[in-house]
């Protein structure tokens, strides 16, 4: 089977491309290189052994990505590519559209063109806003309400898009998997989160605050209705998150079908820190500050119809995340 991954580079995109490599699919990758450097490609092959063939093209090059297209000859498309700042896109709304729904479509037509029937998009658990408090998040809960971000509604807006593409194209299949809270890094050490971009993602500050670039990490609220009063989140490890579009990719189907990929259970903010500590067995400087606007107290996945349906369950913790992030670090300096 011969997969095109957009935004293979990337954090989840490239540790997707270890396992696929690794269990034998055929790799190629584009992406625009924006938030990503091209030296991921010789990481790939340091761990896997294959250096998957690369196209530097952003996704809004509509004749580019036709080019790639005509000659891919693909069964799917894994869709990673979009833009994911929460700030930014809230201060550039239309560059967020414009970038994630714009490539989105374009990539759409290709598939259309070029007869690809199969694609798995990255969407995330931002699609189901606000859920008059419930934090176990549920496939079937209304989306689309009380999102806080542009960012958000471009991952809910693309949800839509393939629901009625799949409606008109009986032939198409479609799995739409929502991430949760992305952690950790690759084993080996070699590929870990290295945005150029600005995200304020907590994993990233605490990467940030452990490598002497922040001072110290700012806790947004000890005052919520969770275990220590801190904001709680289900932060699945990256490799955990990648060998669920593995097992998406045996069990689609004509349709669209969605499934949470989280582990099921939460993390506050103070734990990741002790977490943290614990793998470094170093202080991490932070301090209480107020809550930011648009967060919620928590949210975790219900990961029940992954394990059902995909047969797939995560098998690592917050303490490997926090182990191998350290060694990414290390490798890194
Ligand atoms: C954020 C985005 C969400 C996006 C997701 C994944 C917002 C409001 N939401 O969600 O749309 O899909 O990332 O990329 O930005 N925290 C701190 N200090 C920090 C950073 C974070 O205390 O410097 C806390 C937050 O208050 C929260 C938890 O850590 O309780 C996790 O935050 P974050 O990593 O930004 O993820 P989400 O809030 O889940």
């Amino acid at each position: 089977m011969k997969i095109l991954l957009t935004g293979g580079t990337g954090y989840i995109g490239s540790h997707t491309a270890i396992e696929l490599i690794k269990l034998g699919y055929e790799v190629e990758i584009f992406d625009n290189l924006f938030n990503s450097k091209i030296t991921v490609l010789d990481k790939i092959k340091e761990i896997t052994g294959v250096k998957p063939k690369f196209y530097k093209v952003d996704m809004l090059d509509k004749l580019a990505l036709e080019d790639i297209f005509k000659n891919g000859h693909y069964d799917l498309v894994i869709h990673f590519a979009g833009l994911k700042v929460v700030g930014e896109s809230i201060e550039e709304p239309l560059k967020y559209y414009k970038n994630n729904i714009d490539g989105t479509i374009n990539i759409l037509e290709c598939m259309k063109k070029y007869g690809v029937h199969k694609i798995i998009f990255s969407s995330s658990a931002a699609v189901y806003g606000g859920q008059d408090g419930a934090a176990e998040m549920r496939e079937e809960m209304r989306t689309g309400f009380g999102i806080s971000s542009p960012y958000g509604r471009t991952k809910f807006m693309i949800e839509e898009i393939l629901k009625d593409v799949a409606t008109a194209d009986k032939e198409l299949e479609v799995v739409i998997l929502r991430y949760f809270n992305p952690v950790g890094a690759h084993g080996s050490g070699l590929i870990g989160e290295d945005p150029t971009d600005m995200p304020n993602n907590l994993m990233l500050i605490v990467m940030k605050v452990a490598a002497g670039e922040i001072e110290k990490l700012k806790v947004y609220g000890d005052d919520y209705d969770t275990v220590d009063g801190t904001g709680m989140r289900d932060f699945i490890h990256v490799v955990d998150l990648a060998k669920g579009h593995v097992a998406a990719i045996s069990h689609m189907q004509k349709g669209v079908s969605i499934y949470n990929l989280g582990t099921g259970k939460s993390t506050s903010v103070l734990e990741m820190i002790r977490a943290f500590e614990e793998a470094s067995g170093e202080k991490l400087p932070y301090e209480i500050v107020g809550r930011r606007a648009g967060d919620l107290p928590e949210v975790y996945a219900n990961p029940e119809k992954a394990r059902a349906e995909l047969g797939w369950r995560t098998e690592l913790e917050v303490e490997d995340a926090m182990k191998d992030t350290i060694n990414y670090l290390k490798h890194k300096r």
